[in-house]
């Protein structure tokens, strides 16, 4: 149900210490991610293969070199690859009989890069790094927040790429008002995995962007699973804002939102404000999204319309295209085709 083989957002890198590990769901999975005292990140199914309590409700803890995760109920211990490598009620004798690396955990390959953990999900080792930002090099987020919805992921997906709601959900003075509408045309196309919308200069109806000052040229991208990165290029300088969609499980879906920048007028406006102004966003998207749960509840027949809902199309057959090539084993082929879509926002 959930999409494999790909890397999923997990976690924002400032969220874990060294020695330190935290216990999410992802895409129905309870999974400890950790950091080793090395410094190396590392994710297993958190899950205690005695008797099945969550590993994170133990410590890791430093033996030589190594980090190893110790369950708090009887103290067995598991490496970072999660193989179990000691068992102390063990007599000496017994421990010559017991093959401990017969037991485990299953671990997920991490990968770590400009502030983000992301974890794969499938079979399969992974053939590619997760994708990195443009722009933005070694940075780290300035700002971050998470929010959960109670939806499935594609309700969470198709709610926040929308731009039909923009007006009615998120009319705010310092955004957009019920006067600014207007018809849009955007040029859309395919990239790896999703689409974006073709670099442009975005809507003179928005505060936000005349504070930036000359001309900004955004660009949206959008890639499965749930990813969406807003790029925004004002001369040299950037502001990249990075959404992350991710499954909790079937009912809980988290959002994530990290913003990077090195354009100055963003550092004159508190990270406090900003992050206030982000959770306004989201938290009326989350809001909607909420509500929705409520009709959804009598599993309605459910419409989506030209041209303001392609983008939701065009979600909907990635993935399907995406599980075609799971299963068949063939290359994923993009279904998506460079378009000019129309619609009032
Ligand atoms: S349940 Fe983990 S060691 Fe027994
Ligand atoms: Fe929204």
């Amino acid at each position: 149900m959930y999409l494999n083989e790909l890397w999923y957002f997990g976690a924002l890198s400032q969220q874990l210490q060294p020695g330190k590990h935290l216990h999410l769901e992802l895409l129905g999975q309870p999974i400890l991610l950790g950091r080793g005292f090395d410094g190396q990140v590392f994710a297993l199914r958190d899950i205690c293969p005695h008797r099945g309590i969550l590993l994170s409700s133990g410590k890791l803890v430093q033996n030589k070199d190594a980090t190893e995760v110790e369950c708090p109920y009887h103290g067995w211990r598991f490496g970072t690859g999660g193989k179990c490598v000691a068992i102390p009620s063990l007599t000496k004798e017994q421990q010559k009989t017991k093959d401990l690396s017969k037991i485990s955990t299953k671990n997920f390959a991490v990968h770590e890069q400009q502030g983000l953990i992301w974890i794969y999900q499938g079979e399969k080792l992974p053939d590619q790094l997760p994708d990195r930002l443009d722009f933005v090099g070694d940075a780290t987020p300035k700002v971050h927040t998470k929010t959960v919805f109670n939806c499935y992921v594609d309700h969470a997906v198709i709610g926040l790429m929308d731009p039909a709601h923009i007006a009615f959900i998120h009319r705010q003075w310092w955004w957009r008002t019920e006067k600014s509408m207007h018809e849009k045309a955007k040029k859309f196309g395919p990239v790896e995995r999703g689409f974006s919308m073709l670099p442009h200069v975005p809507s003179s109806n928005s505060f936000l962007y005349k504070l930036l000052g000359a001309r900004p040229e955004t660009e949206i991208r959008f890639q499965l699973p749930g990813i969406r990165v807003e790029y925004v290029r004002i001369g040299k300088k950037y502001v990249v804002g990075f959404t992350a969609v991710t499954p909790v499980n079937d009912q809980q879906t988290q959002i994530t939102i990290a913003l990077y920048w090195d354009h100055p007028v963003m550092s004159l406006v508190p990270n406090t404000l900003l992050r206030k102004a982000v959770d306004t966003f989201v938290g009326q998207d989350r809001d909607a999204v909420n509500a929705q749960q409520k009709g959804l509840a009598y599993d309605p027949k459910l419409m989506l319309i030209h041209d303001a809902d392609v983008q939701a199309k065009w979600y909907f057959a990635l993935k399907k295209a995406w599980n075609t090539a799971q299963e068949n084993n063939t290359p994923f082929q993009n279904p998506v085709r460079a378009k000019t879509l129309k619609w009032r926002s």
